[in-house]
Parts: structure tokens; C-alpha cells; sequence
């Protein structure tokens, strides 16, 4: 296993490229089992999920090339295997965006149930129930999915919790449903869009996209395409803090700032200045010791849950008092005794973090435990004194591609080594 060793108190400066998205990326690529030819995508991000996902295809008869451009060729046309085993499928909840497309194309589907993680319990009632609402039967027993459907048939779903995987199971299944589906109270982040754009190229008829009332009118069959992934905003927000939390200035690249209007706007709120163009984002602190600032996650276009841990970071050593409440996950606040190890003043109380800026934090010895949690610790580390030493970083390569050789282009001292 690996740990990063960050040597604090460096502002940084420069200039990064955002990466494909995570959660756009892994959707599609099970998408990719609705086509009858192949599907090429670029701008997918090397990340541990996106192999675990390449994997899994393999695992249940698929094939993928990378190419020597990057690009990845991957043909899930044939599954010969229609098993989602639970070997692979416990190192990554997302797995379970296998079964839409699976009963759509196949009509069965046994998949392992996800579990839990860190971050909470993670039930996936609210897929099955949906996917029997279009004419599935589903069976859990053993801590399997056996879900069976001679064919799907459009009809009114209506989710009474927005949920966004649940919402891409659903649209995926619909498309080669017979009849038409329209999903109300659907999750409305911006992977989904891309998600909806991707499918709508190989042949998909929806509507309605970005919003939370989907249509989906059944076609017969979706073609093979080429489609590049969107930038990762959850990425280029984390970046963001890193600089807002060094007391530097830096752009970020291949970006949509009008997916990040929530995080750029709290940034703002900490006396950063932003510029932002057509696909860049500039944040530049001036030195200057950022404001605390009052979070709350929520559904999009609200701030995103997976900022909270890194914005508490920031929070910890700001000017000032601040409160930040998670609203999506009952457990997502595993980084909070981390950081507290570091000297940040932070109290849990239910699912609010009172925060008391305080103007240093030192380094620690310190436990990844989730992915956004990990990022966090690095953020923290970047700006506390000393040295900080990040154990587990398997779980930062889930979901942040090259990180240190990303934050030492901008001028952060950070190594990987081995434990
Ligand atoms: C997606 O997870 C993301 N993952 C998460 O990103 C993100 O934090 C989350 O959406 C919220 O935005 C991917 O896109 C691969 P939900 P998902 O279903 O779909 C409850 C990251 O860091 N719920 O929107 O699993 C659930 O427990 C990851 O990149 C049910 O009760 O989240 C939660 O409280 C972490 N039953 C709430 O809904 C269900 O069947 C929202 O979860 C499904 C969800």
C-alpha cells in the first residue's frame, strides 16, 4: 500500500487540466451494454473505479482497448456472463448501474448487493422498486439481485427521494423499453445530462434532460459512438480549495464553470477572486486568509456533498465561526476526527459541523477513509505546518488522477511512498 507525505505551509500557483469525470464516466460505461456495436469514449480519467468497472465488463464477457490515444474502445455488445459478482461489486457501489441496462437488453440480471461504505448505508430500495414499476421481477436472497423481465414497459415513475444512480438505472432501462417513461423527481446533477447526451447520440429518444421531469420514448436498439466524458467539477472544485486553502492563485482548464455555480459562489463568499471563461476558472486569494462560510449540501444545483469534506478543510482554518451540514449521507463526516488531530476546531452535532476557524493547524500522522474524506486530509496537509503523512491513498485513486503529480505542478511538496 501507499502513503502520501505532504509538507505543508507552500501557497500554490499554476495552472491544471481537469480530468473526465468519475461519475459521468461510470455510468456510461455500463451504458455501453445497451449498444449493439461498440462504444469509443474519450477523456475518461485513469482511476481505479473506472478499472474496476472496465473489470467487471470483462468479468461478465465485454472487451475494451485503450488506445495509444487514450481513447477507450469498448464492446459490451455480448455478454455471455450475466453476473455482477459480488467480489468485484463490493469495491464499488456504482456496480450496481450494471442491472438497468442488463434487464433492458438482456432480461436478467444477478448482481450482487453493493453494501454499505463509509459514508453510509447506501440501500438500493429505491432502483428496485423503480425497475419493478417497468416490469421487472426481483428477487434479493443470499445478497444477490436475480431480477427477470421478459420486457420492460414505459410507465410514470416518480421518485419520492432524489437519487442520482437510481435515476441513471432508470434511464438506461427505459431506453429500450417498450412505450415510454417519464421519470418525476429525478436527480438533475450534471453527469446525468452528459449520461442522457451520450445515450441520446447511440439512438435514445430523451427529453427533458438537466431537469427533473425525464422522458424516455423506447427505441428497438442504440449504436455504437464516440463520445468524449465531461470535465469532473469535483475535481476542479478540490483544486480550487487547494488553492484557496494555500493562500495561492491558480487556473483551472477544461472545465464547465456553470456546472460549479454552487461551489464558485461559496468560494466567493470566502473572498476569493474568481474569473470565469467559456471553460477555465480562475481563483486567486491574494495571500489573504479565506472567511469561514456557512455550508449545506444537497441535490443539484445545490452544493454538492461531495465538496463538504474538502470545504471543511477550508473552513478549519479560516476567519471566523461556521456550520456545515450534510443533508444527503448520515455518516459523511469520517475526515472530522482527522482533522481535529491536526488542531482544527471542530464539534459533530447530529449532522452539523461547528466549526471555529483557527489560524494554524500542524501536521499529523492521519487514516484515509473515503474518497472525498482522503481528499480533504490533503487539503488540510497542504496548509498545515510540518509534515503530514496520508495513509491508505487507495482511496484518493478512486476518484482524483494523478493527484501529487498534479499538485506539484503547483508547486506543492508532496511524494507517494511506499508503507
Ligand atoms: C452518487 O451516489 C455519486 N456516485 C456520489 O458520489 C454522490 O455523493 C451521490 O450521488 C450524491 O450526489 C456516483 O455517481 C457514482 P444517491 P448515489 O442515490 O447515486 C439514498 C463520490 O464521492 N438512497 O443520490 O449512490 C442514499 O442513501 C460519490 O464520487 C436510498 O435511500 O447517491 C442517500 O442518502 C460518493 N435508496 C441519498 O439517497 C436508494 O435506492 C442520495 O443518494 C438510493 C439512494
Amino acid at each position: 500500500m501507499y502513503k502520501l507525505v505532504i509538507q505543508g505551509g507552500n501557497a500554490l500557483h499554476g495552472t491544471i487540466k481537469t480530468s473526465g469525470s468519475k461519475n459521468s464516466s461510470l455510468p456510461i460505461l455500463f451504458a455501453s451494454i445497451l449498444a449493439d456495436e461498440p462504444i469509443t469514449l474519450t477523456n475518461t480519467p485513469h482511476l481505479s473505479d473506472i478499472s474496476t468497472t472496465l473489470r467487471l465488463l470483462m468479468d461478465m464477457g465485454g472487451e475494451f482497448i485503450l488506445e495509444s490515444d487514450n481513447s477507450l474502445f469498448i464492446d459490451s455488445s455480448k455478454l455471455t456472463n450475466l453476473v455482477a459478482d459480488y467480489e468485484l461489486v463490493k469495491t464499488m457501489r456504482a456496480s450496481i448501474l450494471v442491472l438497468g441496462p442488463m434487464l433492458a437488453k438482456y432480461g436478467e440480471a444477478k448482481v450482487s448487493l453493493p453494501g454499505g461504505c463509509a459514508i453510509g448505508t447506501r440501500p438500493v430500495n429505491l432502483h428496485l422498486k423503480a425497475l419493478e414499476e417497468l416490469g421487472a421481477t426481483i428477487e434479493v436472497k443470499n445478497g444477490y439481485i436475480y431480477a427477470k423481465a421478459k420486457k420492460l414497459i414505459g410507465t410514470e415513475i416518480c421518485f419520492n427521494q432524489v437519487t442520482v444512480t437510481a435515476t441513471e438505472n432508470i434511464i438506461m432501462a427505459a431506453t429500450l423499453a417498450q412505450g415510454t417513461t417519464t421519470i418525476n423527481n429525478a436527480a438533475q446533477e450534471p453527469e446525468i445530462s452528459d449520461l442522457c447526451n451520450c445515450l441520446n447520440k447511440m439512438g435514445a429518444k430523451i427529453s427533458g434532460i438537466g431537469t427533473s421531469t425525464v422522458t424516455i420514448e423506447g427505441v428497438k436498439n442504440l449504436n455504437g459512438i464516440t463520445y468524449s466524458v465531461c470535465p469532473d467539477r469535483i475535481e476542479a472544485g478540490t483544486y480550487l480549495i487547494a488553492a484557496a486553502i494555500t493562500g495561492g492563485s491558480i487556473t483551472v482548464t477544461n472545465i464547465h464553470p456553470q456546472s460549479m455555480r454552487s461551489i464558485i459562489g461559496k468560494l466567493i463568499e470566502t473572498g476569493a477572486d474568481i474569473k470565469t471563461e467559456k471553460d477555465t476558472i480562475t481563483l486567486d486569494m491574494k495571500g489573504k486568509r479565506p472567511k469561514a462560510v456557512n455550508i449545506k449540501t444537497g441535490t443539484y444545483p445545490n452544493f454538492p456533498t461531495d465538496m463538504q469534506a474538502q470545504f471543511t478543510a477550508l473552513n478549519s482554518i479560516a476567519d471566523g465561526h461556521s456550520t456545515i451540514t450534510e443533508t444527503i449521507f448520515e455518516n459523511r463526516f469520517m475526515h472530522i476526527p482527522e482533522l481535529s488531530r491536526m488542531g482544527a476546531d471542530l464539534t459533530l452535532e447530529g449532522n452539523t459541523v461547528v466549526c471555529k476557524g483557527v489560524k494554524s493547524i500542524t501536521g499529523a500522522h492521519l487514516m484515509a477513509t473515503d474518497l472525498r474524506a482522503s481528499a480533504s486530509l490533503v487539503l488540510a496537509g497542504l496548509a498545515a505546518k510540518n509534515t503530514t503523512t496520508i495513509e491508505r491513498v487507495y482511496h484518493l485513486d478512486r476518484g482524483y488522477e494523478t493527484i501529487e503529480e498534479k499538485l506539484k505542478s503547483l508547486g506543492a511538496q508532496i511524494k507517494r511512498v511506499q508503507d
